[in-house]
This record gives structure tokens, sequence and C-alpha cells, in this order.
């Protein structure tokens, strides 16, 4: 039974990339009331045009034949969203969660905590929707644990049903049940991690992938023929390279280089060639038009 006091209706939501405006369209959609933190106005601006275009592909999958009830929903979802571009113009004493969804940059990750704590209330819920990080390391520098946890969804998160519910080693048993249920109202399936490195999906995929771009820089197969195979050999949905496409290079870049230098001796973490000049020139994936492949 949860405790009354740590349901969650009120949820502040930062970050504005893929996860961020993915996590707030089906939190609206479950009729959570949402407020998306973006570093600038043009960012909060292009976010909504997304979550208004993914609504609009949930609703005519909903509702296919009425039109009228289709922006009906849509209407009604997106009175549930609030945009801010500066923390202290929001209502933090009545928000029951803070889920993060910024870069995967542990010092920045720890500051925004930091400068969260200072104005939240005692029943605010912290949770981050890292990659890759330990827990204990994004809330070290906090002066409360037992709110504090591991919210990891997978992208796109309209469509995939799994959220990786990571518990540490002081989250509270209110707070870990809060989420569980909160997840399940969003419509996904929730499961238990540890806090450990990349907690269960990615210590298994992010070595895949990477072996993936060994494989090609080794000239061992071509970049689409290890797609091909992956997809009509595994059932894969995706090969991996359209999905390192998918995920953002940028983000499998600060996993690799984060873990390679958490594990120097760890052979599966060694970064590749072929990933680190993608990024340096930029092309991050399809969020920039270019990666392994080109987008319209
Ligand atoms: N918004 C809303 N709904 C979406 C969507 C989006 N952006 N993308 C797909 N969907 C929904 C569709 O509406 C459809 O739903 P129904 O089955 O209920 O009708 C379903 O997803 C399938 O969509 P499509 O038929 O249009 O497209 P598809 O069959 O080509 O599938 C895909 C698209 C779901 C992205 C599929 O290719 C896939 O599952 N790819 C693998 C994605 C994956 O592995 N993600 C995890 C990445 S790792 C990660 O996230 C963790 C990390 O920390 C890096
Ligand atoms: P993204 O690149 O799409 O978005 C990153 C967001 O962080 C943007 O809103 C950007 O404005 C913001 N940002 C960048 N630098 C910042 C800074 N210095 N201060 C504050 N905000 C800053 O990334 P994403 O894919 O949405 O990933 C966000 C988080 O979710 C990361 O921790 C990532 O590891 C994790 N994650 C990503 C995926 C995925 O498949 N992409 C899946 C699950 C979890």
């Amino acid at each position: 039974m949860i405790n009354e006091s740590l349901k969650i209706q009120n949820v502040v939501i930062v970050g504005t990339g893929l996860m961020g405006t993915g996590i707030a369209q089906v939190a609206i959609e479950s009729g959570v009331n949402v407020t998306v933190v973006g570093r600038t106005e043009e960012k909060c601006n292009s976010t909504k045009a997304k979550i208004s275009t993914g609504l609009a592909r949930s609703a005519k999958k909903k509702f296919a034949d009425s039109e009228e009830t289709q922006s009906k929903y849509v209407e009604s979802a997106l009175a549930n969203l609030e945009f801010a571009t500066d923390l202290a113009d929001i209502n933090l004493a009545e928000s029951d969660l803070i889920v993060e969804a910024i870069v995967e940059n542990l010092k920045v990750k720890q500051k925004l905590f930091s400068d969260l704590e200072r104005v939240v209330s005692d029943k605010c819920i912290f949770a981050t929707n890292t990659s890759s990080f330990q827990l204990k390391d994004v809330s070290c520098k906090l002066g409360r644990q037992d709110n504090f946890a591991g919210l990891h969804f997978f992208n796109p998160v309209p469509a995939m049903k799994l959220v990786e519910v990571v518990r540490g080693d002081e989250t509270s048993d209110e707070v870990y049940d809060a989420l569980f249920s909160f997840c399940q109202r969003l419509g996904k399936t929730p499961v238990r991690c540890k806090d450990t490195p990349g907690f269960i999906v990615n210590r298994l995929l992010i070595p895949y992938l990477l072996d993936a771009m060994k494989m090609a820089e080794r000239g061992d197969a071509e970049i689409k023929d290890i797609d091909t195979a992956m997809k009509l050999g595994t059932s894969y949905p995706m090969g991996p390279f359209e999905l390192l496409d998918y995920i953002g290079l940028d983000t499998m870049k600060f996993i690799v280089d984060g873990w390679h230098q958490r594990y120097p001796e760890d052979e599966k973490f060694v970064p590749c060639a072929m990933l680190d000049r993608l990024v340096s020139e930029g092309k991050l994936g399809k969020k920039t038009g270019e990666g392994f492949m080109k987008y319209d």
C-alpha cells in the first residue's frame, strides 16, 4: 500500500532531448501534470511540437475512426503540459517527482540535483534516467539519499514498454514502490534493478553495439550487412548501426568512454575510432540527420 503522501501527480522533467520529450509525452497521456524544463525557449518550443506530433500519432492509433476524438485526446493531454526555462519559475514545492533526462555527464547531473535539493519539498522524489552511471555517484553530493532512485526509460519512450526502476542502497521502500506504481500508471512494465553501471539492458546491449562497430572496423563485414544479418538472423527490430544512430552517437560515446575509464582493463569497453570520428564530425545519428546513415 502506497503512502498517500507519495502519490505522484505533479512531475518535473528536466531535459528536452529524445528522452525528456518521450517521457513527457507518455506522462501527460496518462493524466500526469508535467513541467518540462529546457535550456532555451527555442528548445521548449521544438519539444512541444515533437510532443504534439507524438500525441497525434498515438491518438490516430487509439481512435482511428474519429478525427474529432483524436483532436480532443491531443488537446486534453497538452492541457497537462507546461514548460519552463528556469527552475525558479516552477512551483517546486508542489512537485512530487523530478525526472532528470539531461546529457550523460556526471558533473552536470550532480550539479542539477544539488541545485534542486535546495528548493524542493521533503516529499519530492528525485529520479535519474542515466544510461550508465551508478546512482550513488549521481547522488553523492546530496544530503538525502532515501528519496533518490533511477527511472531508466527506453527510446522511443512511447513505443518501448520497459522501465528499469533502480534502487540505490538507501532508496526507501515507499519511494521505490511509488515509482514502480508510477511506471505502471504510464502503461509501462517496470523491472527491479540494483545500482550497477548499465543496470540490466545497457550492461548487455552496449558491449554488443561496440562489438558491431569493431567488426566493421576490422573489415569483417559491411555495416549494412551486419544490420541485415542481425535483423533477419535474430529478429531484432533494428540492426546495431540503425540502433546506434537511434540512441545517439554522442550518448553512446559518453557511455563507452565512462566505462572504459572505470574499467580500463576490460576489453569489452575499449572505445572505437569509428564512433569517435563521427562524434567529432557532429554526426550524432538520427537526431542530427546523419550518423552511420543519412536521414531526411
Ligand atoms: N512515438 C510514438 N509511438 C511510436 C514511436 C514514436 N516515436 N515509434 C514507434 N511507435 C509505436 C508505433 O505507434 C507502433 O505501435 P503499435 O505497435 O501499438 O501500433 C509501434 O511503436 C511500432 O511502430 P512502427 O510500426 O511505426 O515502427 P517499427 O515497427 O519500425 O518500430 C521501433 C519502430 C519501435 C522504434 C522499433 O524499430 C524498435 O523497437 N527498435 C529498437 C528500439 C530499441 O531497441 N530501443 C532501445 C534503445 S537502448 C535505450 O533506450 C537505453 C539507453 O540507455 C541507450
Ligand atoms: P539528447 O542529446 O537528446 O538530449 C540531451 C538533453 O540534455 C538536451 O535537453 C540538452 O539541452 C540537455 N543538456 C545538454 N547539456 C546540458 C547541460 N550542460 N546542462 C543541462 N542540460 C544539458 O539526450 P537523450 O538521449 O535525451 O539522453 C538524456 C539522458 O537519458 C542521458 O542521461 C542518456 O544517457 C539517457 N538515456 C538515453 C537513451 C537514448 O537512447 N538516447 C535511452 C535511455 C536513457
